[in-house]
């Protein structure tokens, strides 16, 4: 096996970026392939702690080649920042790569992602207000600058001076005022200048890896049910996390994707706002959330909690095509009497034989419980199933059986070594 996805199986932050770094040690490649820096993967080395936005989280193995795929929205503001971050940590990282095909964020977009998020109101997105959409809307309108474009200083003089007279129209219907075409050209012809080495085609070089059998790890970001045709629309983000992103994002055909491991937490949380059908707004959320730190990476906001979606799970594993899954915190959740996932949904008193699609049909829509006894104990020592609480145990066959899906890989807390390898034929280690 040489071509490994990885992504998340449910609303984000599973713990992508722990298994990329606990992978990305034995391999060449390790590929960000959609969204931007409204992701936040921590990486717990010892005793430092990296949250890596746009940087794929395997750049801290110097061996390492670690791409910025085509189908990233890339913040050059904030990419210069945390390479900067990153090396005074690290001065020996990976070789950066950035594809001329990933689309510029520029601070209009982030402007605009603000003034849209206060004029949707009540039916705000919930957005991490880093332009993101905004960003991908001008890929779609065809109006976007790319990151080829950005380190050319005439073609990007000339296609920003032609866009910026239409977002700063833009901005004017929001009572907003002008940008100062000057002022942005110079400073981001600076990131340019900073910028322009690291970025080379990628489908080739990726491709040529792929052929010679190297091991290229792909990094999801945001999870399935962010995806823009695959989530919970319009409460979603605007890009492909789901692991066919992976091929549409670099340039990788699906035939050359050998395994996908889904990332899962043992329950469910999300930020944002959208449809959490097994949502816990009492004290049991609560608790879930003060045992997991359930606060975001990126904006800090306190994540919704609730128990295990199996439906969910069951919907992702299939978009996926997922080899198995990562099920991770399952720390988290000892100390619990009972616990609970939803097996399904059920509406006006019928079984849900679908995922609901359009927004409006999650209205009345109720998890269907299954509660289990909970496990207690030092669940962070564990290093082989058997170490597990029997309980522990029957809740990861459950969730195997509930989604047909192996569980390859579990994490029993942040550090590298708390990793206990089940299906090594799923996997590089
Ligand atoms: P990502 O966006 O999917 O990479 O996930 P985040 O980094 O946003 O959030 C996951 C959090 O869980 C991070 O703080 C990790 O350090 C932490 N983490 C990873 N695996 C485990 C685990 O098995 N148990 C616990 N308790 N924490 C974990
Ligand atoms: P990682 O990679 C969790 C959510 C936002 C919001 C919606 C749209 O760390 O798992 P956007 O700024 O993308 O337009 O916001 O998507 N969101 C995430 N939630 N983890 C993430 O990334 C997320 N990236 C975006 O909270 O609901
Ligand atoms: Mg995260």
């Amino acid at each position: 096996m040489s071509t490994l996805v990885i992504i998340g199986a449910q609303w984000g932050d599973e713990a992508k970026g722990k298994i990329v770094d606990v992978l990305g040690a034995e391999a060449e490649f390790v590929v960000r392939y959609s969204g931007g820096n409204n992701a936040g993967h921590t990486v717990i080395v010892g005793d430092e702690e990296f949250k890596f936005h746009l940087l794929p989280a395997g750049i801290l193995y110097p061996h390492v080649v670690a791409v910025l795929g085509g189908g990233m929205a890339v913040c050059p503001r904030s990419l210069v920042e945390e390479l900067d971050r990153t090396l005074a940590k690290r001065p020996e990282i990976g070789t950066l790569v950035v594809s001329p095909a990933a689309h510029v964020v520029l601070p209009y977009h982030k402007l605009l992602d603000q003034l849209e998020e206060e004029a949707r109101g009540s039916n705000k997105i919930g957005t991490t207000s880093r332009g993101i959409g905004p960003c991908y809307t001008d890929k779609v309108q065809r109006t976007g600058i790319r990151m080829g474009e950005l380190v050319e200083p005439n073609v990007f003089r000339e296609r920003l001076s032609d866009v910026l007279k239409v977002k700063n129209q833009l901005l004017a219907m929001f009572g907003h005022p002008p940008i100062d075409f000057n002022a942005l050209y110079t400073e981001y012809l600076g990131y340019a200048e900073r910028l322009r080495p690291y970025v080379k085609d990628c489908e080739l070089l990726l491709q040529t890896a792929v052929k010679e059998g190297k091991r290229v790890l792909f990094e999801g970001a945001q999870g399935t049910f962010l995806d823009l045709d695959h989530g919970t629309y319009p409460y979603v983000t605007s890009s492909h996390p789901v692991s066919g992103g992976a091929c549409l994002g670099t340039g990788v055909g699906p035939r050359d994707i050998d395994s996908v491991l889904g990332v899962c937490k043992a329950y469910t949380t999300r930020v944002g706002s959208g449809p959490l059908p097994t949502e816990l707004t009492d004290a049991v959320g609560d608790r879930i959330r003060g045992q997991g730190h359930e606060y975001g990476t990126t904006t800090g906001r306190p994540r919704r909690c609730g128990w295990l979606d199996l439906a969910a799970l069951r919907h992702s594993c299939r978009i996926n095509s997922l080899s198995g899954l990562v099920l991770t915190r399952i720390d988290v959740l000892a100390g619990f009497d009972e616990v609970r996932a939803a097996t399904h949904y059920s509406k006006d008193g019928q079984k849900l034989a679908h995922f609901p699609c359009c927004v409006h049909e999650w209205e009345g829509v109720e998890p269907v419980w299954t509660t289990m006894p909970g496990w207690d104990g030092d669940i962070r020592s564990a290093r082989s199933l058997e170490d597990l609480p029997q309980s522990a145990r029957n809740y990861i066959r459950f969730v195997e059986e509930q989604t047909e899906t192996p569980v390859a890989i579990l994490s029993v807390g942040p550090d590298r070594a708390e990793t206990i390898v089940l299906r090594p034929d799923l996997v590089w280690i």
